[in-house]
């Protein structure tokens, strides 16, 4: 993807920390945290320019993956963040009950996001801004731009018009390397200078079919199986994304002599610069293996792990 436009980073910071100085002045800035480095960045600049001014919130929806909210919140804390945790995991898994096509699911994370937040934002009281994470490949797909939607990414839009609030978006020019370049500079920990790009609505859109605590709890064991055999192979930090997907479907399978009725999890790992095209990742087969293997043996009910040899397009990297 082109940008019809420069961004030169050498500077970047000290102009964007003055310029967001002079636009908030001594108002009041509310940013919701995903853990993302977008978002991580962006209160980072503000913070930088503004201080105590700032005030984030962490919606935890209850579709991170395994033990993330707690890693996530220390992390912020040994950054000097001030952040509300906000455990909304049982309100999310109510207002998605029975939901399973892909673009209902997304619009009712994205505005059960926005009641949480907008609710918990009001009682900060007299804030004027919202900070937001947006990048330049969420305003492209999201069709802001004029041209068709792929996928209604969550994070963009919505807020501003419910809210009143003014939209502080400093990092809606940069691609993702260059988010991570500035992070770099701001001398933010590796975990988020490293941290492999997570969808907003979160494993929402890797548990196909309903989503439920014991599914997305089984979703979550599979994925941290994969993450460790992908890091003690050496190979994690090199790969872009990668994750497992739950499949909505059942599969035949055989153990201790006894038929088998168990579900099935994909394996995906891609390579990008920019999100918008993918390459789907060669990992070695022993990997692939031991990984199949210690998920069938560790996480219950998973009888079957197949690999996603697609790349984009025409697949997206996420499953829905
Ligand atoms: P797709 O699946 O559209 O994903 O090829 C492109 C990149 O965007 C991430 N993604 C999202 N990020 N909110 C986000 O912040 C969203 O709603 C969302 N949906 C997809 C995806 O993980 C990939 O990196």
């Amino acid at each position: 993807m082109r940008r019809p436009f420069e961004v030169n980073l050498d500077g970047w910071v000290d102009r964007t920390v003055n310029a967001i100085r002079e636009q908030v002045g001594s108002d009041k800035v509310v940013c919701g945290l995903s853990g993302g480095v977008d978002s991580s960045v962006s209160a980072m600049l503000v913070h930088k320019a503004v201080g105590s001014q700032l005030e984030c919130i962490f919606v935890d929806h209850g579709l991170m993956r395994l033990n993330e909210p707690e890693l996530v919140m220390n992390s912020y804390k040994d950054m000097g963040l001030s952040v509300r945790h906000i455990d909304a995991a049982d309100l999310f898994l109510t207002e998605l009950k029975g939901v399973t096509d892909p673009e209902q699911k997304r619009r009712i994370i994205g505005k059960t996001f926005i009641d949480v937040f907008e609710a918990e934002a009001k009682k900060i009281g007299g804030v004027k801004w919202l900070l937001q994470g947006t990048i330049y490949p969420d305003i492209v797909e999201s069709g802001t731009d004029g041209k068709g939607l792929v996928k209604s990414h969550h994070n963009v839009g919505g807020l501003p018009e419910h809210m009143n609030l003014k939209l502080l978006e400093p990092v809606r020019d940069l691609f993702k390397d260059e988010v991570r370049e500035v992070a770099k500079m701001i001398n933010m920990p590796e975990s988020f200078v490293k941290r492999q790009p997570f969808p907003g609505p979160g494993l929402g859109v890797r548990c196909l079919g309903e989503l439920t605590k014991p599914r997305l709890d089984t979703l979550r064991q599979a994925d941290a199986i994969f993450r460790e055999e992908l890091k003690a192979a050496g190979i994690y930090d090199d790969i872009w994304q990668s994750f497992c997907v739950l499949l909505p479907v059942s599969a035949v399978g055989v153990a201790d002599g006894n038929r088998t009725y168990g579900q099935a999890v994909v394996l995906r790992a891609i390579h990008s610069l920019d999100a918008m095209t993918a390459e789907w990742v060669k990992i070695p087969y022993d990997v692939l293996d031991k990984t199949a293997k210690r998920i069938c043996s560790e996480v219950k009910d998973i009888n079957r792990v197949v690999m996603d040899v697609t790349s984009k397009p025409p697949a997206t990297i996420e499953w829905e």
